[in-house]
């Protein structure tokens, strides 16, 4: 049988991507492999957000290039191709960076991989239109993919921050419709998912054409999603502050599968550094949007992103993202150096921040955030709450799932409760997991 080998990098609207890749190779006749020695065709679905991230690739596929080498002295053929936003962005350059690359194909043109591979075999091919016909018309049903899953709802963004690449690799915004979502969904909860994660890049600007007639807002639709009988959590990421619409915060208070975390990234929180990036909102209005969110929802999580080291960012734009950290405090969050991305207006400005510089504050932005993470987690220990329960624990007799707040929990707790909606007390903190006790042996205990 074949083998395919997918590696995805960056984030959860790739791991979609990579997981339907994996299925159009499944209906060829292609089995998936976790080893890269015996595939036959070998997938990376790259990233190109930051600079890193796209030079990765470059490394990976300077590794790839030796394994084909030494597969093909075996007598045994390898396809090499590069998908995902680096190939969006740098299409037929990546062929004559990387001599051992057969296929380039953008996220819009997947759904053509058999017919791309076959025509490899004559000649190296790129494939990075926006098509007009949907991919999501050509893909096959998705196999089972455990208990919890994403579902992209939207894809690409209009909102051109003036560091980032994603209107360019992604396009504009397009919504598919409520019912091509639903029906995803319905087979979704079919197969056993409980937990469904409906992404975009900018999912909260979802407008998609609804079932009845008109235009389904993302509360609109995460409605209809919460009726399919086995679905018992939603969440959706990721988010523009101003893209929070009055009936989405609602749905906070009001839609009780909607899980009680939200990842809303602020980038700055100073106004001079903030309108340099064209986010189009001050630090107060961020502060004033969280207030309301609270209001909706008490026990929100809230999570963000952070970017250090725009150009023109000073001790004082950056002291304004560390007091906004601290009055809003995050429960999770992610952090970037800044990095200069190409044909981005950011890109031009000559006012780059040192790079020492950059990493102190990216040091210290996370020592705080970090601070923030670990109270919240000891926070935890002593509450009475629920996990979904996704797979196996670290250990033997062990389950592992993760409460309505996202925090991971390892429980004592037999196999068979996998997939179901475990109470539990949380017990114990550790480092990067917490430790729990099912509520009847908590009882039993006692
Ligand atoms: N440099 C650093 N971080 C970036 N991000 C996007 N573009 C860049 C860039 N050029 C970060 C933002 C965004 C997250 C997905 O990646 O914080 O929210
Ligand atoms: Fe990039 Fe801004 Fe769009 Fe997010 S909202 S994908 S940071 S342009």
């Amino acid at each position: 049988m074949k083998k395919a080998f997918v590696k995805s990098y960056g984030c959860q609207m790739n791991a979609y991507d990579a997981a339907r890749m994996a299925d159009v190779l499944g209906k060829e006749g292609y089995a998936a492999t976790e080893r890269v020695e015996e595939a036959d065709v070998v997938i990376l679905n790259t990233c190109h957000i930051r600079e890193k991230a796209a030079e990765k690739v470059y490394s990976e596929l300077g590794r790839l290039r030796v394994l084909k080498g030494e597969r093909q002295a075996e007598g045994r053929d390898t396809r090499i191709v590069v998908a995902g936003c680096v190939a969006q962005a740098e299409g037929a350059e990546i062929l004559s960076r990387a001599p051992a690359v057969d296929v380039v194909v953008g996220p819009q043109s997947y759904h053509r991989l058999p017919d791309l591979l076959a025509r490899s075999r004559e000649t190296r091919v790129v494939d990075t239109d926006f098509p007009a016909d949907d991919k999501f018309d050509h893909l096959p049903a998705r196999r089972n993919r455990g208990v919890s899953a994403f579902l992209t709802v939207q894809e690409g963004c209009d909102k051109f921050c003036s560091f980032c690449v994603v209107p360019y690799t992604r396009g504009a915004e397009v919504s598919r419709s409520v019912p091509a979502i639903l029906t995803e969904a319905r087979a979704l909860a079919e197969g056993g998912v409980r937990e469904l994660t409906l992404i975009g890049q900018n999912v909260n600007a979802y407008h998609g054409p609804a079932e009845a007639g008109g235009t389904a807002s993302l509360a609109d639709l995460m409605r209809a999603v919460a009726a399919i009988p086995g679905i018992a959590r939603i969440r959706y990421t990721t988010s523009h502050p101003n893209d929070m619409g009055e009936d989405l915060i609602q749905a906070h208070a009001e839609l009780p599968a909607l899980m009680p975390y939200l990842h809303l990234p602020v980038q700055s929180g100073s106004d001079r550094i903030l309108a340099a990036m064209n986010r189009r909102h001050t630090a107060d209005a961020y502060r004033r949007l969280i207030d309301r969110l609270r209001g909706a929802r008490p026990d929100l999580a809230l999570s963000s992103d952070f970017i250090v080291g725009f150009p023109g960012e000073t001790d004082a734009d950056f002291e304004g993202t560390m007091r906004l950290v601290a009055e809003i405090g995050f429960e999770s969050a992610f952090s970037f150096k800044y990095s200069p991305r190409p044909g981005t207006p950011a890109a031009e400005r000559e006012d780059a921040v040192p790079e020492d510089v950059k990493s102190a504050r990216l040091s210290a932005l996370q020592a705080a955030l970090d601070r923030r993470r670990h109270a919240y987690q000891e926070e935890a220990v002593g509450q009475v709450t629920e996990i979904l329960v996704e797979k196996a624990g670290r250990h033997p007799g062990q389950v592992a799932g993760k409460t309505p707040h996202m925090l991971a929990v390892q429980v004592d707790a037999p196999a068979s409760t996998i997939g179901g909606l475990l109470p539990v007390r949380i017990v114990e903190a550790g480092t990067n997991s917490l430790f729990g006790q099912t509520l009847t042996s908590t009882a039993a205990a006692a």
